[in-house]
């Protein structure tokens, strides 16, 4: 695969306005919708998904056709459907991207999933701070409904389907599907424990329910459109198929880049991101996202995908892909994330509300210059404590990342200590 002529496929830019319904047509827009509603073969769209191994772009990289079946399967013939567009983790940013400026392509794809598994309502759970990618969806929506793709006897079929925005709650947990769907309830935003409350057998009120991130469905008709095969055609064995990579922190080109699943890190970051400042070198890298451990600079030819991160220690998450530079400080990085976790804790679990905030207390008691080396092994100690313990990942991913940092930084942590100060307050 020549990364350099790689064509994108979800992100090839359109023309025109984002919510305009004509230059998606162009490109083949809805022909799979059309032929799903028409055909009526639900069995035949899952075969297709479980075919091109497609996996959940949301974090866990589930695979999206299995899921499919499980909601079309269930005995219990009330089903929902949710599109997860809750993102709020740092240093994510691809679903608003796909928003903004491919709204046709999401609602083709939630469309396909909300029909195929015969839901009887269908959400897409927004940020509610997208506004201007709210109006964008919303515009699109009202011209899909002119051509009737959308609404009432769609195409003449006499299929009714009407996609809702429900305004998300806008919290990092309520990202989280089971909290997503509680809060889309009235109830707030808590994640319940997994087993038993899968959504896929409790969900909306109770009843088997579909949940999938916006990059998910939004592959979903260039599959159905173009075959499994050619959607193998790019990616791993196990990860076929491109990622949305949200790129940022200490490069020169910021940005979402869509690559193919496996695509070395080192690639990412030169060629897309343009490296870092000059005169200035990698530390470290989230690869996803601050919930999982950083990687070094000697780790830059590590493949970008689910399997390849895992077995290096690490993780892909949704691909929200941090740089940090040797003029940045490991210490201050990791209180600015282990803050965000303490203020995001929904403070259900107590592992996690006490746990976040006691890292980030011992955290910032550090950074100041105030801490001592018996803090290092508490830290570690809060972190061994509380890992697996709640009933979503967030306080797992808050020790991770101490873990992670102290594990390579150590050094930087001892520094603090010695010198009762940072040491990269005058460089950074
Ligand atoms: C703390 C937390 C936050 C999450 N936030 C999001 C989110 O904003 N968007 C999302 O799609 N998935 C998020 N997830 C993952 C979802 O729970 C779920 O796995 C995903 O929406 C399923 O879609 P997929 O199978 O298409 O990936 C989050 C998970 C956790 C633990």
């Amino acid at each position: 695969m020549q990364l350099a002529t790689f064509q994108p496929r979800l992100t090839a830019p359109l023309g025109g306005d984002p919510w305009a319904l004509e230059p998606y047509c162009r490109v083949g827009g809805y022909e799979a919708w059309k032929k799903v509603v028409t055909r009526d073969n639900p069995e035949e769209v899952i075969e297709h998904i479980k075919d091109a191994h497609l996996r959940g772009r949301g974090g866990a990289g589930f695979p999206t056709g299995l899921k499919w079946e499980k909601v079309f399967r269930h005995r219990e013939k009330e089903r929902y459907f949710v599109c997860n567009a809750g993102e709020h983790e740092p240093g994510t940013f691809k679903d608003r991207f796909l928003l903004r400026h491919f709204p046709h392509q999401l609602l083709e794809g939630c469309l396909i999933a909300a029909h195929t598994v015969r839901a009887k309502e269908a959400f897409i759970y927004l940020n509610h701070e997208f506004a201007e990618e709210r109006t964008y969806l919303e515009r699109a929506m009202e011209e899909a409904r002119a051509q009737r793709l959308i609404g009432a006897n769609i195409q003449g079929t006499g299929v009714t389907l009407e996609i809702q925005i429900f305004d998300g709650y806008g919290s990092y947990v309520a990202g989280e599907e089971t909290a997503m769907l509680e809060s889309m309830q009235g109830r707030p935003a808590m994640p319940k424990q997994k087993p038993p409350f899968y959504p896929t057998e409790f969900g909306l009120h109770g009843k088997p329910t579909l949940v999938n991130n916006v990059e998910t469905l939004s592959n979903i008709p260039h599959i159905l459109r173009n075959g499994a095969a050619w959607f193998k055609e790019v990616g791993t064995t196990t990860s076929p198929g491109t990622m949305l990579f949200s790129l940022s922190g200490a490069v020169n080109r910021p940005g979402v880049y869509e690559l193919p699943l496996g695509t070395p890190l080192r690639y990412l970051l030169m060629d897309c991101g343009g490296g870092v400042r000059e005169g200035h070198s990698v530390k470290a890298v989230f690869p996803g996202g601050p919930s999982f451990s950083m990687v070094t600079a000697d780790q830059l030819d590590l493949p970008m995908d689910f399997d390849s991160l895992k077995k290096a220690g690490t993780g892909l998450g949704s691909a929200g892909v941090i740089v940090i530079d040797d003029a940045m400080c490991m210490v201050e990085r990791t209180l600015h994330f282990s803050r965000f976790f303490e203020r995001e804790s929904c403070g259900q679990c107590p592992p996690c509300r006490i746990g976040t905030s006691e890292l980030a207390v011992l955290m910032s008691r550090i950074e100041q210059g105030a801490g001592t080396s018996k803090d290092l092994d508490k830290l570690l100690q809060i972190c061994g404590f509380v890992k697996g313990t709640g009933f979503c990942t967030l306080v797992t991913g808050a020790a991770v990342l101490v873990q992670s940092s102290l594990r390579l930084f150590r050094h930087e942590y001892d520094a603090h200590i010695a010198e009762h100060r940072c040491p990269f307050a005058a460089t950074g």
